[in-house]
């Protein structure tokens, strides 16, 4: 497989955009969700953990599996997909990751469409939110600013809707973009999903970078199947 017309698309890209998902990060030994056997949603019910009908009913459950997670991201560093995403001084980067390796990477146009998981908020939205130690996450807690709701990690759960600031900067960057990289998701998961189809509306090309075949692949010009730590490298060289 040649990466030359990707390289080429990208060297000549005048706005590039990356939206990215867990494969960006699993190099890093931080866990994917549906795609392996190993994958969070092939052993739990996302509606158990990742929901406020979840959270209602089981908030220590809950923040037992965002404790366990955010030990997981606290022992991660960035790996050479991050790095080589984030030399790029003028991309704008769109994730549905909730880790924070591109920004430790270097990176400072991130997007988190799903929110980030090293911060907690008020559950009642009260607008207390506080920056958390990812290797000393958390229990089940009221909230420190109005003592009426629990708090929660500050990501984006099933049935809740995405930051809307964060939103419209993404669709303004994938209207603007002539060229978008789509890293490691599997591109199932609405409304994210759709900046793809988005970006080709308006014109842009479309990279897929992943281990296997995914939702994305009929938006794509071009499918580089490999690892994001070892095939980004190659598309940004610097
Ligand atoms: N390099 C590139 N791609 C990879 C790698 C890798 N090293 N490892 C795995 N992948 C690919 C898989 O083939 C799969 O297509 O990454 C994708 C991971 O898919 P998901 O587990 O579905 O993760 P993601 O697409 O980020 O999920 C989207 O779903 O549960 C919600 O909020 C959660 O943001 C998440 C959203």
């Amino acid at each position: 497989m040649t990466c030359t017309p990707a390289i080429d698309a990208i060297a000549s890209a005048r706005r590039l955009v990356s939206f990215s998902g867990a494969g960006l990060s699993a190099p890093s030994g931080v866990a994917t969700f549906r795609d392996t056997a190993q994958g969070h949603w092939a052993k739990h019910d996302p509606m158990d953990l990742a929901s406020p009908v979840g959270f209602a009913r089981d908030p220590e459950l809950v923040m037992t599996w965002y404790a366990m997670r955010r030990r997981e991201m606290a022992a991660a560093t960035p790996n050479a997909g991050h790095r080589a995403l984030a030399a790029h001084p003028t991309m704008v980067h769109i994730t549905q990751n909730t880790d924070d390796l591109l920004e430790r990477a270097g990176a400072t146009n991130v997007l988190h469409l799903h929110g980030t998981i090293n911060a907690e908020r008020c559950h009642g939205r009260c607008g207390w939110r506080s920056p958390i130690d990812l290797a000393d996450p958390p229990g089940v807690q009221s909230c420190p600013g109005c003592g009426h709701h629990p708090s929660r990690p500050d990501v984006v759960w099933f049935g809740e809707s995405l930051p809307q600031d964060i939103w419209t900067a993404a669709v303004d960057a994938i209207e603007q973009s002539d060229v978008l990289v789509v890293v490691g998701t599997s591109a199932v998961v609405h409304p994210a999903a759709g900046l793809i189809a988005l970006a080709r509306d308006h014109g842009a090309s479309v990279i897929v970078v992943n281990t296997d075949a995914s939702a994305a692949d009929g938006l794509a010009d071009h499918v580089l199947t490999g690892s994001a730590d070892t095939l980004l490298p190659t598309l940004f060289p610097h």
